[in-house]
């Protein structure tokens, strides 16, 4: 029964591909389907998003939303999230991520994205993560690619053949060995000398992963290729190293000068950086890492499919069962029980948790600090220039371990080190804007967070078109009204 309807979804893709002939792409993701059944079955199973776990799992939810009920709200919601990024898209919506086969569906959905006007406002280059296409559009269009209108490929991308796929991680041309096809992984590796044609088996089952869940920013069109994805490694991958390295940019190197500047945050007019999802990166010093633990080991565990043992291609939390437990982790923790492993991760995740959402709340604080130094009228310039870099330093710790998907589980130690980091930077933000007034706004500035600054629980695109809107929050009255406007895209389907 199950075999049949895994055929059928075999054939329907292999359909896909042979009447889609005439189009732009065919990747022949179809024929890999069929000779690879077994690992093709369990790639299916990312399309199952229904289980989540303590604090990860597949399902999609909004990730600020702690008062609309479950799935859409979340009982670990991080209420300030649109706060800390005004003035970003990341503020209009920001959600948890999912299966491999529902990147382009999700990306092309994103209201980070303008879907209002004939401009995205976002490049071409989000799609590097998300598509086994890139190779075939670089070949094109060139680096051209990068920059690149979002809106163009809406229709060339199809949310079902063309998501993350087998090509992006094997070649199909030499019996499926694992392959990096990520430009700016390549490049990472070459600036530090290594070439991924020399990695080891076990290195190629984490570098796999390393193509697209780490930091990276887009090189500036003055000194690189414009939007082109650059990883920041040269210095190191902790918060610490990749934040020097964002201060100081090396035109000739790093495809930017100085200070690297993402946004300029609409309250405090502090120049940030977003962290993205440093995962490789979180990982790299790890307890797990230290003992040779590869992303593959836990994360596409050996597994039964039907009678055959495969490398499981479900990729998800990996304590979701019992089974996936003894799976992914049994086979080195033999002397614990599934309740145990999954419980003493809970147990680092639960400490994690609650120092992000200390260091969340610091953050705002320090955004607020300025805020009332500079409508407080004679705030020291200087000061309150220092004050900024500890905003935005403090920020960026605070998200290097926000963004990352484990909530904590991949590297306990480091990741309250770095939010213990965030946290006195934030405090040091607040004491330079104090003291740029004189202390004046010390007494205005001692107050609960959430009496300061109410979490901003509603906000989007639709409603920055309101002036209504805009007045419901202090904060909010920071952001220029945009125009009304109706939604030219959905999905790949264009609308007007
Ligand atoms: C020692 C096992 C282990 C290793 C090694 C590991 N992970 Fe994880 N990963 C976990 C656990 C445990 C979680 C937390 C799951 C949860 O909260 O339900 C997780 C969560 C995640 C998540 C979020 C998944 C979700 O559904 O919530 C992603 C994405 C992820 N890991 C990617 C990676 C990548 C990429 C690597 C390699 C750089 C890696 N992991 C290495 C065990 C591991
Ligand atoms: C081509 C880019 C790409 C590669 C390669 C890749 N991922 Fe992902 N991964 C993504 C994207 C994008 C998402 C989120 C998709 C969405 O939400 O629509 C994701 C989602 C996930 C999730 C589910 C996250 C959650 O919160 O539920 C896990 C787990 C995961 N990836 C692990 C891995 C592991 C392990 C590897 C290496 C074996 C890997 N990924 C390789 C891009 C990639
Ligand atoms: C995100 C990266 C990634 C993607 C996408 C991916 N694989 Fe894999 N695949 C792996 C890794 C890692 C292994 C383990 C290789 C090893 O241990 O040497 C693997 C192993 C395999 C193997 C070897 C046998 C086994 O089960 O270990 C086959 C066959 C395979 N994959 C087929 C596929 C097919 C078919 C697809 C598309 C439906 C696909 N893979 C998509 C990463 C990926
Ligand atoms: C390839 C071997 C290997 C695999 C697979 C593995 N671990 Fe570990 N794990 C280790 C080693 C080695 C240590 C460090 C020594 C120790 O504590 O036993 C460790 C430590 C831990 C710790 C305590 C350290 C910390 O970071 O808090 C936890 C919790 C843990 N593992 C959970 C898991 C879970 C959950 C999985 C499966 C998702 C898993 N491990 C998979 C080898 C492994």
């Amino acid at each position: 029964m199950r075999h049949i309807a895994i055929l059928a979804a075999g054939a329907f893709l292999f359909g896909t591909v042979l009447t889609a002939g005439a189009e732009e792409l065919d990747l022949g993701e179809g024929n890999l389907a069929f000779e690879h059944l077994p690992q093709y079955q369990s790639y299916l199973q990312n399309y199952d998003d229904s289980q989540m776990t303590e604090y990860g799992g597949s399902v999609p939810h909004r990730k600020h939303d702690d008062f609309n009920p479950l799935p859409k709200g979340y009982k670990h919601a991080q209420p300030y999230l649109k706060n800390l990024w005004l003035g970003y898209p990341f503020s209009y919506e920001y959600d948890r991520a999912r299966g491999h086969v529902y990147a382009i569906e999700d990306v092309t959905k994103i209201d980070r994205i303008n879907r209002y006007s004939e401009q995205a406002g976002l490049p071409s280059t989000c799609y590097n993560c998300k598509t086994t296409a890139i190779p075939e559009l670089l070949e094109k269009h060139g680096d051209n690619f990068w920059s690149m209108n979002f809106h163009d490929f809406r229709t060339v991308l199809d949310p079902k053949m063309h998501s993350i796929g087998c090509t992006n991680c094997h070649d199909p041309a030499r019996q499926m060995r694992l392959v990096i096809t990520s430009v700016p992984l390549t490049e990472a590796l070459e600036r530090q000398g290594k070439d991924w044609r020399n990695a080891s088996r076990n290195e190629m089952r984490s570098l796999v992963c390393a193509q697209c869940h780490v930091e990276y920013y887009f090189e500036t069109a003055e000194h690189g290729v414009a939007a082109k994805p650059h990883f920041p490694w040269d210095k190191g991958m902790n918060a610490e190293d990749i934040y020097r390295f964002k201060s100081n940019g090396n035109p000739e190197r790093d495809g930017f000068e100085g200070q690297f500047t993402d946004w300029v945050h609409a309250v405090s007019k502090t120049p940030m950086i977003k962290v993205q999802h440093p995962e490789y990166e979180m990982s790299s010093d790890s307890v797990h890492a230290q003992a040779g633990v590869s992303c593959a080991d836990c994360h596409m565990p050996r597994s039964t499919e039907g009678a055959v043992r495969i490398s499981s291609h479900h990729w998800t939390s990996p304590l979701k069962t019992d089974e996936m437990i003894r799976n992914a982790c049994m086979g080195c923790h033999t002397d614990r029980t599934p309740a145990d492993l999954r419980d003493r991760t809970v147990y680092n995740q639960e400490r994690v948790w609650k120092q992000l959402n200390i260091a969340q709340e610091k953050s705002v604080r320090a955004h607020e600090a300025v805020r009332q130094a500079m409508e407080h009228g004679f705030a020291d310039a200087e000061l309150l220039n220092e004050a900024r870099e500890m905003v935005r330093k403090g920020q960026w710790f605070w998200d290097y371990v926000s963004a990352e998907n484990s909530a904590g589980a991949h590297n306990p130690v480091k990741a309250l080190d770095t939010l213990a980091s965030s946290q006195q930077y934030s405090d040091e933000a607040v004491r330079l804007a104090i003291r740029a007034t004189n202390h004046e706004i010390a007494g205005s500035m001692d107050q609960p967070i959430k009496e300061l600054v109410p979490p901003i629980r509603e906000h989007s695109r639709k409603l920055q078109q309101s002036q209504e809107h805009l007045d419901s929050h202090v904060w909010l009255q920071y952001l220029p009204l945009l125009p009304e406007a109706d939604l030219v895209w959905d999905g790949n389907e264009r609308l007007r």
